[in-house]
C-alpha cells in the first residue's frame, strides 16, 4: 500500500496535531491585520504630527547653525527649522532678529512681506511687526523672541 498524498502533514504522528489550513488561514489573516495596523498607523501618524504644536517637538538648548550671514540680505527674512521648532531670521540694518514663526493664533507658519516689512499670517490675516508684536488681525499675542547671534559669519539661533 503506498502513500499518495504530498501532503507534508502525518494524520498517523500524534506529535503533528496541527491543521494545516487553519494555520494557513491565520497566518493570511496575522499579515492582512499587520497591515492593516500598518496603513493606519501610517495615515494617524502624520495627522497627529500635524496638530501638535511644532514648538513643542524636539530639544531645547544650545545655538544652533542656521546659515550664513550673507544667506539673507538686509531687510530679508527666511525661516529655519531649530530643535523641531520654526523660526524667523529676519535681518535689518541693526542685525538680526529671531522670532517663532508660529502664528499665536490658530499655529499657522506666518511669512515674511518683504515690500511692507511686516510678518504676516497667511491664514487669517494676522500681521506682526518686526519686533514680533501684534499690528493687526486676531493673533492674541505676539511672537516670541528667540536668542540670535552671529559667530564667524554664521547665524547661531538658541530656542
Ligand atoms: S492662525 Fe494666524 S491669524 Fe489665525
Amino acid at each position: 500500500m503506498t502513500k499518495e498524498n504530498n501532503s507534508t502533514h502525518d494524520d498517523q504522528n500524534p506529535s503533528c496535531k496541527i491543521n494545516p489550513e487553519l494555520s494557513r488561514r491565520d497566518f493570511i489573516g496575522t499579515v492582512i491585520r499587520i497591515g492593516m495596523l500598518a496603513t493606519l498607523a501610517g495615515m494617524v501618524y502624520p495627522a497627529l504630527s500635524y496638530l501638535a504644536p511644532i514648538t513643542k517637538r524636539g530639544p531645547a538648548g544650545g545655538l544652533s547653525d542656521v546659515g550664513a550671514v550673507d544667506d539673507i540680505a538686509v531687510g530679508d527674512a527666511k525661516k529655519v527649522i531649530v530643535a523641531g521648532s520654526a523660526v524667523m531670521i529676519i535681518r535689518t540694518a541693526q542685525g538680526f532678529k529671531a522670532l517663532s514663526a508660529v502664528c499665536t493664533h490658530l499655529g499657522c507658519l506666518v511669512g515674511w512681506e518683504k515690500a511692507r516689512q511686516q510678518i504676516v499670517c497667511p491664514c487669517h490675516g494676522g500681521t506682526f511687526d518686526i519686533e514680533g508684536k501684534v499690528v493687526s488681525g486676531p493673533p492674541p499675542k505676539g511672537l516670541p523672541p528667540h536668542d540670535v547671534s552671529v559667530i564667524n559669519g554664521r547665524i547661531m539661533v538658541k530656542v
